[in-house]
């Protein structure tokens, strides 16, 4: 790997809202097409994150878990104001794969309309992209987590340099 590639960073997030703004100045970065996978224990603030990603793309609703429906589908805006898509899946609730593609999974993740964020991905292993942006989020303490951004592909290694200097330039 060249060294002009940075492989993945993490950070330290103090709050709740520092978490969402982390998450925000990801949104801010999506484009139709782009997966983002969110992977956490309970409580390590997956859903949190996301609240921040949808207020960046515009969504109006309130963004909870969405877990007694597996897939919240969210109408917003990208950086350039023309809609998008927000599908928040929520997987936790699935027994394998195989439920996984009963609801449409598949095609959420191969979706060109919108960007998918999905949280429990790993209960979906063999259905999942061959390229997404990974989000581990971990339990430090009370109300601290370390968020690690790891790319998978092209896509994501640029948008993870590009967030890495957003995300540089507003701590400094
Ligand atoms: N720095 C922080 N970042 C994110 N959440 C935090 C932080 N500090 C405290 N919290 C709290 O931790 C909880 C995170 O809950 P959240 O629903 O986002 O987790 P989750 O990973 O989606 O869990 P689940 O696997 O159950 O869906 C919230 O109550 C939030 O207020
Ligand atoms: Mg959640």
């Amino acid at each position: 790997m060249s060294a002009s590639r940075r492989p993945a960073f993490d950070i330290i997030s103090h709050s709740p809202d520092q978490t969402r703004a982390l998450g925000a100045q990801l949104g801010r970065l999506l484009e139709r097409g782009d997966i983002v996978l969110l992977s956490g224990a309970i409580g390590s603030g997956k859903t949190t994150f996301t609240q921040g990603l949808a207020r960046a793309l515009k969504v109006r609703e309130p963004v909870g878990s969405p877990t007694f429906t597996l897939v919240v589908e969210h109408d917003g805006y990208d950086a350039h104001d023309h809609p998008i898509r927000l599908y928040h899946v929520d997987l936790y609730r699935i027994a394998d794969a195989g439920d996984a593609a009963t609801f449409g999974f598949e095609d959420i993740v191969n979706t060109a309309d919108g960007v998918a964020v999905v949280e429990w991905p790993e209960r979906a292993q063999p259905l999942l992209p061959a390229e997404f942006l990974a989000v581990h989020l971990s339990w430090v303490a009370d109300t601290k987590r370390q968020i690690e951004f790891v790319p998978r592909g092209q896509r994501y290694v640029a948008l993870v340099d590009r967030l890495h200097s957003e995300v540089v330039s507003v701590r400094s």
